[in-house]
């Protein structure tokens, strides 16, 4: 048995205002506590509707950050894990992001391969690829939003030994949800998907975002999904030990019996 306590931290940002929604974000925590793992949406500190590069400099965050600092600090005091997006700046080349952050470790930053419609205008695309990262015994991977729709992004987690993917999203379209128990089903892995609600506008322009936020198991079971609309936080026990075993039938496996001499990569 391998079980951890995931909390499911579906946060609707306030939109630019980083000190703001640190702060919230502690609060929901204290009100939700007994989970070994908090998880947050994709750029849950700054929020997601960019329409300028100043906009992104005003939010993006280097490495050594104070608020980076603090999160170590907060998670040492309180043995937990937070997982969460945020907007990267690097040189003044800026990256959507996610950190894991355990324990007082920054164990794993993750820069979002595949970016989605106008965050091409505003961040440039990883070149790091996927990473995962041991906390607990257990074998984290992350994956951003939009990484969902490229069944290779679960795949080449799942090939590094995830047992476990989290995903923070910012999603708009509706299909990502049903997805994600094609993709937990096909690597027999858990999917931590987590949502942002409320909608966001700036001058004409307006998303909003789709909530549902969601944990499936390595048998393509929804194991909660949180409402649609309303911030919500809800904690799930998982034995992450069930996404070792790869077998389909006595005959079958999973990994050993893929056949990468007879496709396109
Ligand atoms: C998305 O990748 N935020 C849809």
């Amino acid at each position: 048995m391998k079980e951890v306590k995931i909390a499911l931290v579906q946060f609707k940002p306030n939109h630019l205002n980083i000190e703001k929604n640190l702060e919230r974000s502690f609060d929901l925590i204290e009100q939700n506590q007994g989970a070994d793992i908090y998880l947050f949406p994709e750029l849950y500190l700054s929020g997601y509707l960019f329409t300028s590069i100043e906009e992104v400099k005003k939010v993006a965050l280097r490495s050594d950050n104070i608020v980076f600092d603090t999160i170590k600090k907060y998670t040492k005091d309180k043995k937990i894990a937070i997982i969460g997006g945020y907007a990267e700046d690097e040189s003044g080349r800026f990256f959507n992001s996610a950190f894991f952050i355990a324990e007082g470790e920054f164990l794993l930053n993750y820069r979002k391969v595949h970016l989605f419609n106008e965050e091409k205008l505003f961040f440039s695309p990883s070149f790091n690829g996927y990473k995962v990262t041991k906390y607990r015994d257990i074998n984290f991977g992350i994956m951003i939003c939009f990484d969902w729709i490229f069944p290779e992004a679960a795949r080449t987690l799942t090939l590094k030994g995830a047992n476990i993917i989290l995903h923070p999203s910012n999603l708009v379209l509706p299909y990502c949800q049903d997805a994600m128990i094609t993709r937990a089903l096909e690597n027999r892995v858990f999917i931590a998907t987590c949502n942002r609600v409320g909608t966001e506008k700036v001058g004409k322009k307006k998303l909003a975002f789709t909530g549902k936020s969601q944990i499936v198991d390595p048998s393509g079971k929804r194991l909660i999904q949180l409402p649609s609309s309303k911030e919500t936080v809800k904690i799930v026990k998982i034995d992450a030990s069930l996404s070792e075993n790869k077998n389909i039938t006595n005959l079958n496996n999973l990994l050993q019996d893929r056949r990468p001499d007879q496709y396109i990569m």
